[in-house]
C-alpha cells in the first residue's frame, strides 16, 4: 500500500496516528534559517560541460547496474545550465537559505589546484550572485559524495593524502567564494560515504570487500579532513569573512523494538552511538564512544586480529578534532526499532552493532523502503543531541520524504509529513529546550536518487522528464511548506 492509501484510511476512519499527539502551536526564533536542499551530481548535469573532470559518480553511474533504470546524472536535472528557474523556486517557497553542494572536480578538474577550471568556478558564481539578489542566503557543503575519479585512483578516501587534498580544496572555494558565502558544509553524511560507498558499495566508489574494516578506516580519515577544513577557516577566513561552518551528520533515530525488554534498550542504545555517535562524539565530545572502541576491539582480538580495525586517535588527534563545529549539522528522516542480533548472523559492517532495526508496521510508507514516516523520533532524537552533546545549536540541514509511480501533484503525503516533523522540531525547541536554529527540506526538486536513480522522488517541485526541457511544477507540498515559513512555525 502506498503512504496516500493508509493516509485516506486514517483520515477516513480517524485512526489514531502513529504520532498521535497534537499539533503545538508557536513560533520558532526569530532569525530562524528556512531552507532547502540539494546536491551537485544530483541535480547539476553538464557532465563534460566546459572542462569538467570525472567524479566516482560519474564512473559509477555509467558501470552497468549499479543505478536503477540505469539512470545517471550526466543531465539530472539540468541546473548547470538554469539557474534563473532554481533561484525562481526558491523565491516560491521564500526561503531565507539554500542548501546546495560543489562539484569538486567541476573546479578543480583533477582534485588539485594545480588545475583550476574558472568556467565551472563561474556557475557557483551565477548561482550565488542570483541568491544574493533574491535575498537568499547560500549555504554551501564542500563534499557532497562526488569526489574527483583522479584522487579515488589514488585511493580516494582510504588514502590519508586526502586529507590534505580536501583541505587544498576548502581553501581555494574559502578563497573564491568566502566573500559572498557565510554558511558552510565541509563533509555531508560522513556515516553513508563509509558505509554505503566502502561497506555494503551500493554508492560510488561501490567498494565492498572489506565490510568490517574499511568503512572505519574512510571515517577517520573523513573525520581528520573535516576538522582540518574547520581549522583552515578558523585562523585564516573567519576573521573577515565572518561565516560559520561545521559537518552534517546523519541518524536514524533508534528505539527498543520492545522498550520493556533490557536487551532490546541496549540494542537501541548500540544502534544509536554506532550511528550518530561515530562521527558526533569526536567532533562534540572527543575521540570515539567507549561503546564503539570496547566492542569493535574485544570483536577483532577474538577474530585473531592484532588490533582493533577501528583506527585510534593520538591524544593530539582527539583535541584536534574536539569542538570542531560551530552548529551541530543534522539529517534525519527517520526512526527504527532496534533488537540483538547474534554476531554471527551478520555480514555486514554493522556486526559490530550487534543489532537489527525493522520499522514499526503502523509507520506510513514513502517511496524509499528505508524511510517510513515517524515524525516523533524527531524529537527525541533532537533531545537526544541536546543530552549527549552538550546542547549545541542545530542546523537541521535534511528532512524529507520520497513518493514513486504515477505524479500526483496533491502531494498529501509530502505535506503530511512537513507538517508533523517541523511541528516536532518546534516542540523540541519550544518545549525541551532544544536550541534548534533552523531547517533544510530535502528536496527543492526531483532528482537522482543516486543508486535509485529517478524513481524516488523527494522535491517539493516536480520535475517533468518526459519533457526535455526538465519543466519544475509546484506539487501542494510547496504552498504548505511557504505558509509555515511566512508563519516562521504554525500560529494559533
Ligand atoms: C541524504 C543525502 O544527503 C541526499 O543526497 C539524499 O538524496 C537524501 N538523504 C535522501 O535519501
Amino acid at each position: 500500500y502506498s503512504a496516500h492509501f493508509y493516509y485516506q484510511v486514517i483520515k477516513d476512519n480517524g485512526f489514531p496516528m502513529p504520532d498521535d499527539e497534537k499539533m503545538l502551536y508557536g513560533h520558532f526564533r526569530k532569525d530562524f534559517l528556512w531552507s532547502t536542499a540539494t546536491a551537485s551530481y544530483q541535480i547539476e548535469g553538464g557532465w563534460r560541460s566546459d572542462g569538467k573532470g570525472l567524479s566516482i559518480w560519474d564512473k559509477f553511474a555509467h558501470t552497468p547496474v549499479r543505478v536503477s533504470d540505469s539512470d545517471n546524472g550526466d543531465i539530472a536535472c539540468d541546473s548547470y545550465n538554469k539557474v534563473e528557474e532554481d533561484v525562481a523556486m526558491l523565491r516560491q517557497l521564500k526561503v531565507t537559505h539554500y542548501r546546495f553542494s560543489i562539484s569538486w572536480s567541476r573546479v578543480l578538474p583533477d582534485g588539485t589546484t594545480n588545475n583550476i577550471n574558472e568556467a565551472g568556478l563561474n556557475y557557483y558564481h551565477r548561482l550565488v550572485d542570483a541568491l544574493l539578489a533574491a535575498n537568499i542566503q547560500p549555504h554551501i557543503t564542500l563534499y557532497h559524495w562526488d569526489l574527483p575519479q583522479a584522487l579515488q585512483k589514488i585511493g580516494g578516501w582510504e588514502n590519508e593524502t586526502i586529507i590534505v587534498k580536501f583541505t587544498e580544496y576548502a581553501d581555494f572555494i574559502f578563497s573564491r567564494l568566502g566573500h559572498k558565502v557565510k554558511f558552510w558544509i565541509t563533509i555531508n553524511e560522513p556515516y553513508n560515504i563509509a558505509n554505503v560507498g566502502h561497506g555494503y558499495g551500493v554508492a560510488a566508489p561501490g567498494i565492498s570487500f572489506r565490510p568490517g574494516t574499511l568503512p572505519y578506516i574512510v571515517g577517520h580519515n573523513l573525520l581528520k579532513a573535516h576538522a582540518e577544513a574547520w581549522h583552515l577557516y578558523n585562523e585564516k577566513y573567519r576573521a573577515n569573512q565572518k561565516g560559520i561552518i561545521s559537518i552534517t551528520i546523519n541518524s536514524d533515530w533508534s528505539e527498543p523494538r520492545n522498550p520493556y525488554k533490557q536487551e532490546d534498550i541496549d540494542a537501541a542504545r548500540r544502534v544509536i552511538q554506532f550511528y550518530i555517535g561515530w562521527f558526533a562524539h569526536p567532533v562534540f565530545n572527543g575521540d570515539y564512544s567507549d561503546v564503539m572502541k570496547t566492542i569493535i576491539r574485544e570483536r577483532s582480538l577474538a577474530a585473531g586480529l592484532p588490533k582493533s580495525r577501528l583506527p585510534e586517535f593520538t591524544p593530539e588527534e582527539v583535541k584536534r578534532i574536539k569542538g570542531t563545529y560551530d552548529y551541530f549539522g543534522f539529517n534525519h528522516y527517520t526512526t527504527v526499532l532496534a533488537f540483538p542480533v547474534e554476531y554471527g548472523d551478520l555480514q555486514h559492517y554493522d556486526a559490530d552493532r550487534g543489532a537489527g532495526t525493522i520499522a514499526d508496521r503502523t509507520y506510513l510508507d514513502s517511496g524509499s523502503g528505508w524511510l517510513k514516516i515517524s515524525p516523533f523520533g524527531f524529537r527525541r532524537i533532537l533531545n537526544f543531541i541536546k543530552e549527549e552533546y552538550g546542547n549545541p545549536p542545530i542546523i537541521i540541514t535534511e528532512n524529507g520524504i520520497s513518493e514513486r509511480g504515477p505524479v500526483d501533484l496533491n502531494d498529501t503525503p509530502r505535506s503530511y509529513y512537513y507538517e508533523k516533523y517541523i511541528n516536532q522540531a518546534l516542540k523540541a525547541y519550544l518545549l525541551d529546550d532544544v536550541d534548534v536554529r533552523g531547517y533544510t527540506a530535502w528536496s527543492l526538486m526531483d532528482n537522482l536518487e543516486w543508486a535509485t536513480g529517478f524513481s524516488e522522488r523527494f522535491g517539493l517541485f516536480y520535475v517533468n522528464r518526459s519533457d526535455p526541457k526538465l519543466p519544475r511544477v509546484a506539487k501542494n507540498s510547496v504552498n504548505l511548506y511557504s505558509t509555515i515559513i511566512s508563519c516562521n512555525g504554525f500560529p494559533d
